[in-house]
């Protein structure tokens, strides 16, 4: 299994490009379901997640051509098995996506139940019922979704919770569905936006996205178009949150800065000083510490709960105290006791976690346990005196695009040690 490597006690200085958001990607790739003509979809981030997701269509018999730079090309015309087994979806619960579509274009699914996670025990009983109420028979056997519907029909849906995946899949099986859906209490993040938006090109007739009542009319099909994937605004933020830490100056470019503003409030917050530009982004801490700062997590546009954990890493060596609380998952403060053997003087009151900023952490062997977690460990490895070995970074790899080239652009220590099998010796890479 490859690891992490990073030495602390560099300021990041200097100018990267941001990727494609993995959580727009993911959601567009199950959208060419919805159509038996090409696809293409362009500013793909190239991640785990995703080659799980080509995997996935590709077992179903989807033809899927890589043009360069990430332009990926998607032919479902050639589909065959509507089907999501456990261990793809065990790997990546975002395959769930696939499910609205399979049902409004091919009347059938079975998809494997996702299990809990790392993060809570995150059910899905909100796509479920969504889809009932518009008509689906839906049977959960032997751990699989097995889904079956003539022609989906319109439905008002009130969502007990705001579920980003749930509007998903829900918007996509409403675009082939007989009649007017409404949904309410939908989610509002740039990513079902982009979603939307692509349908809309595709010929569907959806409105409201952005706010949290979405009005889908059902149309009878869709067609091909391109698409251009927004830009990820959590990863952008993760590398914001580094700089701000490590007291650096960076240019992020290919960012969409109105995506952020609730995560560059707290940055301004903690103390950087932030100009933004038509897609760039500058911040620059003149090489001053953070100051901690209150946090709750919330969904958009309130604080994503995708950056809690860097935040976390943050307030571990920023002045003052600092209390971040989780809204939206029940258990996502497993990087705290990573952070704890760091040094860091942290702990947790139901769903909040209060920091005494302490001067300095510590370098140690650390275990990644989900993506935001890792990412936070990777952060905290940034200003730790010595050397952090952060292990089982397949996590990271899921979501951060060659997060270790990236950093040491902007001038971290950080090398991937490559996982070790019998006989060879380790590789390392980007050793600076
Ligand atoms: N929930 C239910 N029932 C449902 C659906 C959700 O109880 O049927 C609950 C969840 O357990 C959670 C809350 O509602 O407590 C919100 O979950 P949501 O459905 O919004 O999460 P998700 O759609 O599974 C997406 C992102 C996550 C991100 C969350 C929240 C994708 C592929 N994943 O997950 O991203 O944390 O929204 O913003 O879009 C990540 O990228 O690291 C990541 C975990």
């Amino acid at each position: 299994m490859d690891r992490l490597l990073v030495k602390g006690g560099r300021p990041l200085s200097g100018e990267i490009s941001i990727s494609g958001a993995k959580n727009a990607a993911l959601p567009v790739l199950a959208a060419t379901l919805l159509t038996d003509e090409a696809m293409v979809i362009g500013n793909v981030p190239y991640l785990h997640d995703i080659t799980t997701t080509t995997e996935l269509l590709a077992r179903m018999g989807s033809r899927i051509t890589l043009h360069e730079q990430m332009r990926l090309e998607v032919d479902n015309s050639t589909l065959q098995h509507m089907y999501a087994p456990y261990e793809l979806v065990r790997t990546m619960r975002a395959s769930i996506l696939v499910l609205g579509p399979l049902l409004a274009r091919y009347g059938r699914a079975e998809v494997s139940l996702p299990g809990g996670c790392a993060i809570g025990p995150r059910p899905v009983d909100l796509h479920l019922r969504g889809l009932r109420a518009m008509g689906a028979e839906i049977e959960v056997e032997n751990g699989y979704i097995k889904a079956r519907a003539r022609r989906l029909r319109a439905a008002e849906l009130n969502l007990e919770l705001v579920t980003v995946t749930g509007t998903e899949n829900l918007m996509m099986a409403a675009t082939l569905a007989q009649g007017t859906t409404v949904l309410n209490n939908a989610a509002r993040e740039p990513e079902v936006i982009d979603l939307a938006d692509c349908l809309n090109a595709m010929g569907a007739r959806i409105d409201g996205a952005g706010g949290d009542r979405i009005v889908v009319q059902g149309v009878d099909s869709l067609h091909g178009i391109r698409h251009d994937i927004i830009p990820d605004r959590i990863e952008a933020g993760t590398y914001l949150v580094g700089a701000t830490m490590t007291g650096g100056r960076i240019l992020l470019r290919n960012i969409c800065a109105n995506l952020m503003q609730s995560v560059l409030a707290k940055l301004r917050e903690a103390g950087a000083e932030i100009l933004t530009r038509e897609n760039n982004l500058e911040l620059d801490m003149r090489g001053r510490k953070p100051r901690a700062v209150n946090v709750h997590t919330a969904p958009f546009p309130g604080f994503p709960t995708d950056m809690q954990a860097q935040f976390t890493a943050l307030n571990s060596i920023a002045e003052g105290t600092g209390a971040i609380t989780e809204q939206v998952f029940e258990n996502r403060f497993m990087h705290i006791q990573e952070l704890l053997r760091m040094g860091a003087n942290l702990r947790l009151e139901g769903n909040t976690a209060i920091s005494r900023g302490v001067p300095a952490l510590l370098g140690a062997p650390v275990m990644a346990t989900d993506l935001r977690a890792s990412a936070s460990l990777v952060l905290a490895g940034l200003v730790a005196h010595g050397e952090t070995q952060i292990n089982r970074i397949y996590h990271i790899d899921r979501g951060y695009e060659t997060i270790e080239e990236k950093l040491s652009l902007l001038g971290a220590r950080i090398q991937r040690i490559f996982g070790e099998t019998p006989g060879t010796r380790s590789r390392r890479r980007n050793i600076a």
